[in-house]
């Protein structure tokens, strides 16, 4: 049944929308002769309603003694785990939502909710831990402090297509549980399997806190970002729209960022790696939900000695991979839920192709639907666009290197640098890699493909692929300050 989102949530009330609204369509075909699905439509609000939510935010607060950013750690608590409760209520409208809005397969959808809401209690079990650990008395020099962990301010949150629940709410709940006030909007694709949750929002925290908004991230987002009265950009997403509203807060250098942006992941294969294992977690690494993910593996070094034999089995094993809808038992690839986004594949197949490389498995670009069968190519140089973009999506670019330092060196130059997988065996040779790759990425998987979790881990990267930590542990202190009380033994 088609979800018409007629509200919004601001300073507490669910306010109905009469404006314009945006139909949202699913890219999966529910006709046997290919045409998108229509879902549904959401509000398409502008500078009016973004500044009243902003405002709610704001109010929310500075309200004063017993609102929100002041309140005591066990009410605030309270109101999270009545949240989550509720919030467990609708697993089952919310991964159906997921399937038909990004197309992610019913097992991914199900760890994409079950992901959150252990994400959401290890977080309040992580807050009584912070708080306990933080908020103390000291002496020194004969001066007693009472310092404890405080709110930011007020949080503006942009989630990602790709993770719209889970990595929305890695950014919305830790800002929430540290005392903030917060204005959410939802992702393009990923916006109605808000809607299930915007009765649990309004009704688990106390007014102006939790401020949920629709509409075109220029039209809602920038607006807000102009008047310089917020304290936190969260953003997960890329670092054009990232760079965009940060520039446009008036005073920028006040302005906190938590933000997870774009990757380039290698993965460096060298020549006595284990080539099965190797393949395998190649397959998971660049392929997982169609490539979509900033960890995924989004180029591949190999040692020359073994490209051959990799190539061969790799592109083998690609074309083996079970296309279908998220539903459908067993899939591996599944519809892409950007429009555009088989074209943009193929234009990075096509320039790599003009420029030399050659397409390793049959079924490579080949177009359906809204689908493009992923392509492998071979030999890919650095003067092609996929090797140089962040391709998130079907495509995987292999790098042929006689030389270890062939890609430290790419790395090295990259603007990013987030993770890196490196196989092999050797301990010896992966020893002194390790301690260089740590310093050039945030996280070095061994014999294993990147990723993000488990989420107790730091998740972060260096240059243009994050500011900020988000992990379980880390966020909260992400989205807060330390404060203290001080005064003299007279
Ligand atoms: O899109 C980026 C996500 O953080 C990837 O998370 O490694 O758990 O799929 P994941």
């Amino acid at each position: 049944s088609l979800i018409h989102q007629k509200s919004y949530l601001v300073n507490g009330v669910l306010k109905p929308w009469e404006g314009k609204s945006t139909e949202v369509y699913s890219t999966i075909s529910s006709t046997e002769e290919y045409a998108p699905t229509l879902l549904g439509s959401i509000p398409d609000m502008g500078e009016e309603e973004a500044l009243g939510a902003l405002d709610a935010a704001l109010l929310a607060y500075n309200r004063g003694q017993g609102a929100w950013p002041t309140m005591r750690v066990k009410e605030r608590i309270e109101c999270m785990e009545i949240f989550v409760k509720k919030m467990k209520t609708k697993r089952e409208e919310i991964v159906k939502l997921l399937m038909w809005e990004i197309g992610k397969s019913l097992p991914d959808s199900q760890k994409e909710f079950d992901r959150t809401v252990d994400y959401i209690e290890d977080t309040i079990e992580d807050y009584k831990q912070l708080d306990r650990n933080s908020s103390k008395f000291q002496k020194h020099d004969g001066v007693y402090a009472h310092i404890k962990r405080g709110p930011v301010g007020v949080v503006l949150c942009l989630g990602p297509y790709n993770y719209p629940l889970n990595e929305t709410f890695a950014l919305l709940i830790p800002a929430i549980m540290m005392g903030n006030t917060t204005i959410f909007k939802p992702a393009k694709h990923g916006v109605l399997l808000i809607t299930p949750l915007l009765e649990a929002f309004q009704t688990s925290f106390p007014r102006g806190v939790v401020n949920i908004i629709f509409g075109r991230g220029r039209a809602v987002a920038s607006p807000i970002m102009k008047t310089g009265k917020v304290d936190v950009l969260a953003l997960i997403g890329n670092s054009k729209s990232a760079n965009a509203l940060q520039n446009q807060h008036p005073k920028s250098n006040r302005l906190r960022l938590v933000l997870g942006l774009e990757a380039k992941n290698p993965a460096i294969i060298l020549p006595d790696a284990d080539l099965d294992l190797t393949i395998n977690e190649c397959i998971a690494g660049t392929l997982s939900f169609n490539g979509q993910r900033c960890t995924a593996l989004k180029i591949i070094y190999v040692h020359k000695d073994i490209a051959k034999e990799f190539n061969k089995r790799f592109a083998k094993k690609v074309d083996a991979l079970k296309f279908g809808n998220p539903w459908e038992n067993g899939v591996q690839l599944t519809p892409l839920p950007e429009p555009e986004k088989p074209a943009y594949i193929q234009e990075l197949i096509d320039d790599a192709v003009a420029k030399g490389a050659t397409i390793l498995n049959e079924r490579g670009g080949q177009r359906f639907d809204n689908y493009i069968w992923p392509a492998v190519l071979y030999p890919v140089t650095s003067d092609m666009r996929v090797y140089q973009e962040e391709q998130f999506g079907p495509i995987i670019p292999i790098v042929p290197f006689t030389d270890i330092e062939e890609p430290l060196d790419d790395m090295a130059e990259s603007n990013y640098g987030q993770q890196v997988s490196l196989f092999g065996k050797d301990v010896y040779a992966l020893a002194p890699l390790i301690d260089t790759l740590v310093n050039l990425v945030c996280r070095v998987n061994l014999n294993s493909s990147c990723q993000r979790g488990p989420d107790v881990y730091p998740f972060t990267g260096r240059k243009d692929s994050a500011q900020s930590t988000l992990s379980v542990h880390d966020a909260l202190r992400s989205f807060s300050v330390r404060t203290f009380v001080a005064f003299k033994d007279n």
